[in-house]
């Protein structure tokens, strides 16, 4: 069976739902494929902090109508070291910019709520999804479903399949560099049915490791521990990550309610680029081009980006054959890619105790944290590349 599209989207994580929404709304024509069912794209728990400037967009094009409603606006986070806790003003410190606190997990659903509205295709559980031709005008994407093999022709196929998908793979070897880092710990992540015992999110530097107190809404926490990269979660019965959580985010006169754990996962943490994020008429988006460790919050953030540049440059392209926007894709997002790069890996290094970790490495940790907690001109940096820098 073949059909035909304009922008055939491969993945239906964020990157790929926002870019059907985008692209609908300017008329024009999309499939999305995913090859995972509704139930576990929308169960799957991931990244919760989403910049203003995202949520702005998200709202204005009609994405956010919810996020506006439930999403929790932030002004400022907690820097926690040497048994003391530092609030990082970062709306004193950057223009009056926020983020917002909004579960990946709601957003995609609330995209897949958007996508089944217009009828467009979107489908579930496609098994096999191969890309072709993609140095021609007539990119080809074949795939199963339902039984059934089918392909469908593109004018462009759009790859938003994250770090393990199948488009990256399929561009002949030497066409991409690639840029990468990889951490000797990852984060155990917890959600948890107990109202979050602190306002605003606490990152916490500790001799046992990281610790990060964060929320999903007023009676659910989220909550993280460095562990190792490969460390099983069944290792971790509740009892010690609350111990872990205790000791590494505990304060004289403060405490860490605990409750009942809902869920339990291991993220591994890496730092990742590719470019550039086109092949012919394949375009990459978000983790499938790039992947920064989780402790800068900018995944999601960055996928989104990428989407809202790709539909500006192919609406132009597609409506009046105008291919400037779509030649600067890769460009225009990399500068954004690699100040988060940065910041991610930045952040990561001040707040966790690597493998090989010896005292120079604490040293140096302490001495950049009590500076970024001290100077407004180093908290600036911070605050500003955790709110979202505009342009760079
Ligand atoms: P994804 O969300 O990965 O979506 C890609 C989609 O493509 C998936 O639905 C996948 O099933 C689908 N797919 C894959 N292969 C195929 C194929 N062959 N055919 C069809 N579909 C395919 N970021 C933060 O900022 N904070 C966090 O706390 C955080 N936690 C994370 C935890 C985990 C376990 C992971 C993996 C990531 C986390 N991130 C976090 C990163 C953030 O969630 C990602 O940056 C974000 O999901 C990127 O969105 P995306 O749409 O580009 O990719
Ligand atoms: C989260 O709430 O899941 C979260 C918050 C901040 C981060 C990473 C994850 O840096």
């Amino acid at each position: 069976m073949s059909t035909r599209t304009q922008v055939g989207i491969v993945g239906a994580g964020p990157a790929g739902l926002m870019l059907g929404h985008l692209l609908h709304r300017e008329g024009i024509d999309t499939v999305i494929l995913e090859a995972r069912s509704r139930e576990y794209v929308g169960a799957r728990i991931r990244a919760g902090v989403v910049e203003q400037g995202i949520a702005d967009i998200l709202i204005e094009t009609g994405a956010g109508e919810r996020l506006g409603r439930e999403g929790l606006v932030h002004q400022g986070i907690a820097l926690q070291f040497d048994g003391e806790r530092h609030r990082v003003p970062l709306s004193d410190l950057a223009d009056g910019r926020t983020i917002v606190i909004y579960g990946q997990t709601e957003l995609v659903k609330d995209l897949i709520g958007l996508r089944l509205e217009t009828g467009r295709p979107l489908h579930f559980e496609a098994d096999d999804v191969s890309v072709h031709d993609l140095e021609t005008d007539r990119p080809l994407i074949r795939y199963r479903h339902e039984g059934r093999d089918r392909q469908l022709e593109c004018d462009v196929v759009a790859g938003c399949d994250g770090f393990h998908g199948v488009c990256r793979p399929s561009i002949p070897t030497g066409v991409l560099s690639e840029f990468s880092r990889e951490y000797s710990f990852g984060w155990l992540g917890i959600l948890a049915a107990v109202a979050p015992s602190s306002d605003e999110l606490v990152y916490a530097h500790h001799e046992h490791g990281f610790a990060l107190l964060s929320l999903r809404s007023p009676e659910l926490s989220r909550l993280y521990i460095q562990c190792r990269p490969d460390e099983d979660p069944a290792g971790w019965p509740d009892d010690r990550i609350w111990e872990a959580l205790q000791t590494r985010l505990g304060l004289e006169g403060w405490t860490l309610a605990e409750g009942p754990i809902l869920e339990k996962g291991v993220t591994g943490m890496r730092s990742y680029v590719c470019e550039p994020m086109r092949h012919g008429r394949l375009f990459l988006a978000g983790d499938a081009a790039h992947i920064v460790p989780p402790t800068g919050a900018k995944g999601l953030n960055l996928a989104l980006h990428d989407v809202c540049v790709l539909a500006a440059a192919l609406t132009d392209w597609l409506r009046s054959g105008d291919a400037a926007a779509l030649d600067a894709y890769s460009d225009t997002c990399l500068r954004r890619v690699w100040r988060a790069e940065h910041f991610s890996w930045w952040m990561t290094q001040m707040l966790h105790r690597a493998e090989d970790h010896d005292p120079f490495d604490l040293k140096l940790q302490l001495s950049q944290l009590r500076y970024v907690t001290s100077s407004d001109a180093a908290a600036t940096t911070l605050a500003e590349n955790y709110v979202g820098l505009e342009t760079v």
